[in-house]
């Protein structure tokens, strides 16, 4: 096995509040979340951050943060057992952008994107960046480079 020169470090995950759930006009979570904050290990790379797939327990997204960028990550579990990672990045003028039911909300001028960061809504004309996920090893790991 390929030893790598990782920085492992713990750090704290916050689970947004329960109003942040689906609602069941998209079926793209199969529940809702709660408020709690978990703390999970957390292993980042330049290239990638890596968790345990335990660390979702019920919940149907989580939020993390990593070295790499200033706003958290946002991981979600869909139904089918994929996971979507994106950058709570608005990338009209880059402000971090909040979960909201069934969509994220940029507080600063209004733009609106679904769960897969597509826009529903301007200023913004480009979707949240997303970024490849891969699973193994009881692990979920987010590709920061898309071809890795
Ligand atoms: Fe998000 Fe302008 S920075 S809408």
């Amino acid at each position: 096995m390929k030893k790598t020169s990782r920085l492992e470090f713990l750090k704290e995950a916050a689970a947004i509040s329960a109003g942040a759930c689906c609602l069941g006009a998209m079926n793209f979570f199969e529940s809702c979340s709660t408020s709690k904050k978990v703390t999970i290990e957390i292993k980042e790379t330049a290239d990638m951050v890596s968790f345990p797939a335990s660390s979702f327990a019920d919940r149907t997204f989580i939020t993390i943060p990593t070295k790499k960028f200033v706003e958290p990550l946002f991981i979600g579990k869909q139904t089918d057992g994929s996971y979507i990672a994106l950058r709570m990045y608005c990338p009209h003028k880059g402000c971090a952008v909040n979960v909201a039911p069934e969509k994220f909300v940029c507080p600063c001028h209004g733009s609106e994107f679904s769960m897969n960061g597509s826009v529903l809504k301007g200023p913004s004309t480009d979707p949240l960046q997303s970024f490849r996920v891969s699973t193994g090893n009881q692990s979920v790991t987010v590709h920061f480079n898309q071809n890795g």
